[in-house]
């Protein structure tokens, strides 16, 4: 979208177009947009609106309902903050007691209209114009948010009680890794705590452990298994102190793994469970303390499998009954599961070299049996675990959790 297409859709005409659009539906987009150029419509304005009803319909996965009335770009809406995680964020600045954030790189305006949701001020920046004004028209309806087309290092502070950043992690198109190639760059932001101790960041959630500042408290995030950021918390945003958490959100659920000590799990042998820890803990480098709630071990020191005797709830890792085990060969794994008649067989690997489409191919499956099996190192033997989930087995009742 163009910013042609941008000031006709924000005409009432405009507005009403794309309000009145249906569904977006690939195959329909076509010769929609053709019927509407046909009936006059200006064809900047047929595309804008297209746009945004396609990209509407995928912002609902993170932001549900509020996603009808939102403007988008595509790197925009890739990089904004799903509204459940956002909510966690806010949360942390009103929890605090704090009544103005400032939200240095608000892109589309996610974050920021999580903090307004809870009734915090927001005086948010945008260093892209477009994505500064598709924000301004996202916040429209909370007076309390003001969003301004500058470079958030340079806002003035003066009146501010928090800061919010979550710097571009994205040039050209790709993903960069490195801190200091983030804009703004990760040191940059860090150095705002000096002036505002209330300073909270979102970052990629690979970064590595000893790129992160001592006085943070790190929390990293994931949703319905999918690890999806890094938070750092200064200051009297992390009342809990300096440390690793994780916060893992299940069905809309939260839990937070938040150990007063990372606890080091020993190694054994593989008991009658198999627990794969969610990828919040293990990016937090929490799996010890897993093993220690399930009562179990490492089925080897560098692998992030645990294993238990003991079936426990928890939502920090699924579970899996042991089956067998084998040590990993194509022949003897082919074999066994054709004597089982496994055509469906679901592939988990850690450790090891294996590329699961490449083996599905060599094993030539036949059957109507499902199978999973996990291929790992055992005591530094690459093994093959046949395993089931566990799924409704374990209850929810006695597992650990809270916010
Ligand atoms: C990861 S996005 C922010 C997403 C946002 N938290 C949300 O939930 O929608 C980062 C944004 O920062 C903007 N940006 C980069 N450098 C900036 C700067 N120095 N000042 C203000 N914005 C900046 C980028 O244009 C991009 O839109």
């Amino acid at each position: 979208m163009d910013a042609d297409g941008l000031s006709r859709l924000l005409t009432p005409d405009g507005w009403a177009l794309l309000s009145a659009l249906p569904p977006y539906d690939e195959r329909l987009a076509m010769p929609l947009g053709e019927r509407l150029r046909a009936e006059g419509l200006h064809p900047s304005l047929v595309a804008a609106a297209l746009t945004q009803s396609r990209l509407r319909g995928k912002a609902r996965a993170k932001l549900g309902d509020f996603a009808d009335g939102m403007l988008f770009t595509p790197a925009g809406l890739e990089q904004a903050t799903r509204l459940e995680v956002g909510a966690h964020h806010a949360r942390r600045y009103r929890d605090a007691g704090l009544a103005h954030v400032a939200d240095l790189t608000c892109g589309i305006g996610a974050d920021a209209l999580a903090f307004a949701g809870v009734g915090l001020r927001v005086t948010a920046a945008e260093l892209d114009e477009m994505t500064a004004a598709i924000a301004t028209v996202n916040l429209r309806h909370f007076p309390e948010v003001e969003v301004r087309h500058t470079d958030g290092l340079t806002l003035d502070l003066t009146g501010v009680d928090g800061v919010y950043a979550d710097p571009a992690r994205r040039a050209g198109g790709s993903r960069v890794f490195d801190p200091a190639a983030y804009a703004p760059p990760l040191d940059a932001v860090l150095a705002v705590r000096e002036r505002v101790p209330a300073l909270g960041l979102k970052l990629g959630p690979g970064i590595a452990h000893r790129d992160l500042p001592d006085d943070a408290r790190a929390q990293w995030v994931s949703v319905d298994g999918d690890v999806v950021e890094l938070g750092l918390w200064f200051g009297p945003l992390a009342p809990e102190g300096p440390g690793r958490s994780a916060l893992v959100l299940v069905g809309g659920q939260p839990h937070v793994l938040a150990p007063d000590e990372v606890a080091h799990a020993h190694v054994g042998e593989v008991g009658t469970y198999l627990y794969e820890p969610d990828g919040a803990v293990i990016r937090a480098g929490l799996v010890g303390d897993v093993a220690l709630e399930v009562r179990g071990r490492l089925v080897d020191p560098t692998i992030a499998y645990v294993t238990s005797d003991e079936l426990a709830a928890t939502p920090f890792a699924t579970a899996y009954r042991v089956l067998d085990r084998m040590p990993f060969g194509l022949k003897r794994l082919r074999t066994y599961l054709r004597e089982r008649g496994v055509g469906r067989l679901t592939i988990k690997k850690r450790g090891t070299a294996v590329v699961p489409e490449q083996l599905r191919r060599q094993l030539d499956l036949r059957g109507d049996a499902t199978g999973t099996i996990v291929l790992t190192r055992v005591a530094g033997h690459q093994t093959v675990l046949v395993v089931e989930p566990v799924g409704d087995e374990v209850t929810s009742t006695n597992a650990p959790g809270g916010s």
